[in-house]
């Protein structure tokens, strides 16, 4: 190991605190310092072993250290680390055909750029060359877009939609307008009366905001095919395909937000598995295999970037992330990944509903591959949100080596998103961690014994 290295990863408890001060930080849920990982689990530095339910922002694919993610990096490192967006690569040309063949026919132009907001920001602009003289961009109730300031003015950060003010309202000034449309969230419908389709009488709203809410024709909306940090929110095919009907009646460009669902929904893309075509696709987390990298695919027949400085970044063209993309691709066919992604979500998901006799409070499992949201409520006629009991599970399960994510507008969610390679024993690990922090939590009580027992939970072997 480079000595350099060794002197990193030797810091002592005290250097650590010393270097910590020099560290500022806008976000993100607090955890352990992580030294090492290895599969889907993490160690940190005092050598505890976890689970990591996040996947590190949902977005390592593969988990951690994968061998041929590692050996593709070693390989290309000594070859190229980094050219500029304005000469091609080998790895670029090959990786945006990948992509555009992983897409719903007709994807077939790729832009790439830095992550998951900036490529937000790009889906925009070509919604802006190809509606010009519009102003107006829609996204829905509780979306999360990011934090560069386009795509915080789209997200819930930013304004009061949540009930409460978050850090993007400091900001405001420099934030874009964007009307909302209700997301389809049906536990606790954002519409009032009863609908025979509550999912279709949501997407119904958008007409409304278009015809009376918003200044001029529209430019484009924005969606997300499943809420993540809304609280793992998924659409419905009848909701989405009614989005894209009034977007066609008024001539709107339909964006759909795939940085999280790509792979993870279980298919390459929400578009597929709904059945439902944008006109623009966005990918970011998982699709740098690891590495950080994001893309639009513009659909056949939109007006693409012109060579005048409309979209460049310094890091756009990421060599050493375009094999690591082309490699998860190659690794997600050839091990049947996204059937895993399947089967295990569904058999977590499964398992979480068989807990609801015993904990009553899990009002809703939702689930669509490996994203999966359980939303804990009092159940009492209101299904009064429980935040507090919900973020003292997830605190409770990474004292037993198990990190679980949260979300929702008020953290009432608890997120099971483990990477897609995740086996039914892993699996099995992870639903007897959620019983006992339940119990713990919500029953005060003792958890059960057989579950407590299983081997691969007491064991928590550290990485190797
Ligand atoms: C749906 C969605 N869109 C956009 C983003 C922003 O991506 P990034 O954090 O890479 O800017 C996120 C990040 O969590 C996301 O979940």
């Amino acid at each position: 190991m480079d000595s350099l290295l060794d002197k990193i990863y030797s810091l002592s408890q005290e250097e650590r605190d010393d270097c910590r001060k020099h560290v500022m930080l806008g976000g993100g849920t607090p955890g352990p310092t992580m030294v090492k990982g290895k599969g889907i689990r993490l160690q940190d530095v005092d050598g505890k072993s976890y689970i990591d339910c996040t996947s590190q922002s949902w977005a390592m694919y593969l988990g951690f250290s994968h061998p041929e993610i590692v050996g593709i990096i070693k390989d290309h490192a000594e070859n190229l680390t980094h050219i500029h967006q304005g000469f091609d690569t080998l790895t670029r040309l090959y990786l945006a055909r990948e992509i555009s063949r992983i897409c719903p026919p007709g994807f077939n132009r790729v832009s790439f750029t830095v992550g998951g907001g900036p490529a937000i920001e790009a889906a925009m602009k070509v919604a802006f060359l190809n509606r010009p003289g519009t102003q107006a961009f829609i996204s829905q109730y509780d979306s999360y877009h990011g934090t560069t300031l386009t795509a915080m003015s789209a997200s819930w950060h930013s304004t009061k939609a949540s009930g409460s003010y978050m850090g993007g309202s400091h900001f405001l000034p420099l934030l874009m307008n964007f009307a909302r449309f209700p997301n389809p969230y049906l536990l606790r419908l954002p519409i009032p009366g009863k609908h025979e389709y509550p999912d279709v009488a949501c997407a119904e709203v958008l007409r409304t905001i278009i015809e009376r809410g918003i200044n001029g024709p529209p430019t484009a909306v924005i969606v997300e095919p499943l809420q993540a940090s809304a609280g793992q929110i998924p659409a419905t095919k009848a909701y989405l395909q009614k989005v894209r009907e009034i977007c066609d009646e008024y001539g709107a460009i339909l964006i759909f937000d795939e940085i999280q669902t790509l792979c993870r929904i279980g298919r390459f893309t929400a578009a597929e598995y709904y059945g439902v075509d944008p006109d623009i696709i966005v990918f970011g987390k998982g699709l740098g295999g690891g590495l950080p990298l994001a893309c639009i695919v513009i659909r056949d027949g939109l007006k693409g970037f012109g060579h005048d400085v409309q979209e460049l970044h310094t890091f756009a063209s990421p060599t050493l992330s375009h094999v690591t993309s082309a490699k998860m691709i190659e690794i997600v066919r050839r091990d049947n990944l996204l059937e895993n992604t399947r089967r295990i979500g569904a058999y977590i998901a499964k398992n979480v509903e068989s807990m609801r006799d015993e904990f009553p409070e899990v009002a809703e499992t939702r689930q669509a591959g490996l994203h999966i949201g359980v939303e804990f409520a009092r159940p009492d006629a209101a299904l009064t949100p429980m935040p507090a009991e919900c973020v003292a599970i997830r605190d409770a399960a990474i004292k037993r080596g198990c990190i679980f994510g949260l979300g929702g507008v008020r953290k009432q969610v608890l997120k099971i998103k483990p990477p897609l390679i995740t086996t039914q024993n892993e699996a099995d690990t992870i639903l007897s961690i959620f019983h006992d922090c339940a119990a713990e939590i919500l029953r005060a009580g003792k958890p059960r014994a057989a579950a407590s027992s299983r081997k691969d939970n007491a064991e928590m072997a550290t990485v190797k």
